[in-house]
């Protein structure tokens, strides 16, 4: 072993290029069991990184990097950036092993959104791969016969709830456009894991244990996760080769084989014949479905481009607004309880005009410019001057040529998803965000993966005293989000690629991120570390069992409720720094940082 591959970190990047000599051609799926890496070293690998993660302390490379939900997925995408492929081609091979062994939080029946920078023209793109409502869904879909909006979870289970998933196609433009390795050979790791087995993560489990009763209302959801009527549990190996199956259609014919062929149908059948809740899906609504390139969405805070995914997202534009109406003030350290009162007031401020203007605007008129116009910003900043939480938040008047009258949202948006940074050795960054919505989607499973609940991200309600609601359920419409996948610019180049799960807390993790960074210079790893303060609506959640919870009454002496509770971010971050790459692993998850 020469000398660059006596650091541990330093031997995944030996095995992985060996490996990449030795692959015959990436144009054939391993047959069976290849996992790009395998065996003691890449585990050394693997445990260099957690151990890392553990003493609070960045990942460090010079190349390349990924940071991602589950060991397994970044070992996926480290081969293939070592072997030299792009971020695309790497997020194309993490995000097949994700759905394999994080299918609860992301796959091929869920949605993304994908921020681009590319090192050779210095663009920043963006790319929508949200899930879609079928053309026969309507307004009322979420409500009951008198006209009432449905219980969440009565709406979430089965079929009503599953949009066309954007996943597949999302995977196949980002190569098309930013891949150099050939498409079939991305599968191969995932392919190899599903058909020989991979170990069942704590984290799988535990979900597993705690949504059995939902799991086991369809029969392929309760055999796969269930078998025997016992819950899948932590350590054991499980194979999947309906999923080994599937991947192999999508490596071998192209996301058609997805969107038209075998897998479409089996999706249409299994979503209008769910025995709880049938849906309306069809296989022209999986026919139609598109990538939609979107504006991205940037706002300048302290000589810094912070850049998100405009809509039917909410993500850049409400990270984008608290960052703007933070810019004025000194946001001093993480101790002071004054600094989470403008924090918590910036989010707040932002959700008012979030809950009221954002929704899918290729249906609802956006007044996105005016929402981050810097004029706007600083008249809404001028509302936290303090000392005291706000007592009234309510959406503001963004400059706009069209009819701002629309009434508030009620959207739930409860916890899951999964987010991938990566830089490859060409300078490229990608920062993805991907979901099923809620913990197991919909809980219907087809080939070897779960279907999305995406449309409860919509509003249950369409009116409200007769004034219509921006993110209301409309036939094709694509439901309001709140991922945030965030790439950061300085004298156009990438600083900071970033993201998180966590339903609509991902607006407040992101953006606190990136003060702890920006304004107080930690680490990624410290960064995605640090306990987390988050308001969104008013109570000021603070998370159970961290140094935080001594921030609980100061905050109340100002008027907020607050509430001790867990927060389960996942955020996954890369810093690129003048002296080479720095990555985190939210300690609140699985994932790890690799790199080299
Ligand atoms: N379903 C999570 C989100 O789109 O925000």
């Amino acid at each position: 072993m020469n000398l660059k591959c006596k650091h541990a970190l330093a031997v995944l990047f030996c095995l992985i290029v060996t490996f990449g000599n030795a692959q015959q051609s990436a144009d054939e799926v391993a047959p069976e069991g290849s996992t790009a890496l395998g065996g003691y070293a890449a585990s050394l690998a693997v445990a260099a990184a957690q151990t890392l993660k553990a003493e609070g302390l960045p990942v460090e490379a010079q190349s390349w990097m990924i940071s991602v939900a589950n060991p397994y997925a970044a070992q996926a995408g480290a081969a293939v950036l070592a072997a030299g492929g792009t971020a695309a081609d790497a997020m194309v091979s993490a995000q097949a092993v994700l759905g394999l062994v994080e299918p609860q939080s992301s796959g091929l029946g869920g949605g993304a959104f994908l921020l681009w920078y590319d090192a050779e023209t210095g663009v920043l793109s963006s790319l929508d791969g949200r899930e879609t409502a079928p053309l026969k869904a309507n307004p009322t879909l979420f409500q009951d016969a008198s006209g009432a909006p449905l219980k969440f979870f009565d709406a979430v289970v089965g079929g009503r709830s599953v949009g066309v998933p954007g996943t597949p196609a999302l995977m196949q433009e980002a190569h098309r456009r930013w891949g150099k390795t050939p498409w079939a050979g991305l599968f191969s790791s995932a392919v190899g894991l599903a058909e020989d087995g991979f170990i069942v993560s704590p984290r799988l489990a535990e979900m597993v244990r705690a949504d059995a009763d939902f799991l086991s209302r369809d029969a392929e959801s309760r055999a796969y996760f269930l078998p025997e009527g016992q819950p899948v549990s932590q350590g054991q190996k499980l194979v999947n080769p309906a999923y080994a199956q599937s991947l192999r259609a999508l490596a071998g014919k192209g996301v058609a084989a997805f969107y038209t062929g075998d897998i479409a149908k089996a999706i249409v059948e299994k979503v209008r014949n769910a025995e709880h809740n049938p849906g309306v899906l069809s296989d022209i609504d999986m026919g139609l479905y598109q990538i939609r390139e979107r504006p991205p969405v940037c706002v300048g805070y302290r000589g810094y481009e912070i850049c998100g995914m405009g809509p039917p997202s909410s993500g850049g534009l409400s990270v984008g607004q608290i960052m703007g109406m933070l810019e004025a003030y000194n946001l001093g350290a993480p101790t002071e309880a004054d600094v989470w009162r403008l924090l918590g007031d910036a989010t707040r401020l932002s959700f008012a005009d979030r809950g009221r203007y954002i929704a899918d605007s290729d249906y609802v008129p956006v007044p996105t410019q005016g929402l981050i116009a810097s004029d706007y910003l600083r008249q809404r900043s001028k509302l936290l001057a303090g000392p005291r939480a706000l007592t009234e938040v309510s959406a503001g008047q963004p400059e706009f040529d069209h009819s701002l009258d629309l009434a508030d949202d009620e959207a739930i948006d409860l916890p899951s998803t999964s987010h991938i940074s990566i830089v490859d050795s060409y300078g490229n960054a990608l920062s993805m965000t991907t979901t099923i919505e809620n913990a197991f989607g919909s809980r219907l499973m087809v080939g070897g993966f779960l279907l999305n609940n995406e449309l409860t991200d919509f509003s249950f309600r369409s009116h409200r005293n007769g004034t219509p609601i921006a993110n209301r359920v409309e036939p094709g419409k694509r439901p309001r989000s709140s991922m945030a996948p965030t790439i950061v610019l300085k004298d156009g180049h990438p600083k900071v690629i970033l993201g998180s799960p966590g339903g609509s807390r991902i607006i407040p993790y992101v953006a606190k991120t990136l003060v702890a960074h920006l304004d107080w210079g930690l680490d990624p790893q410290a960064a995605v570390s640090l306990p987390h303060l988050v308001n969104r609506f008013g109570a000021y959640d603070i998370e159970a069992g961290t140094s935080a919870e001594t921030l609980a009454a100061p905050l109340e002496q100002m008027g907020y409720e607050v509430a001790i509770r867990g927060l389960n971010s996942g955020l996954h971050m890369i810093a690129v720094t003048d002296s080479g790459l720095l990555g985190g692993a939210d300690p609140r998850r699985e994932g790890i940082a690799l790199g080299e």
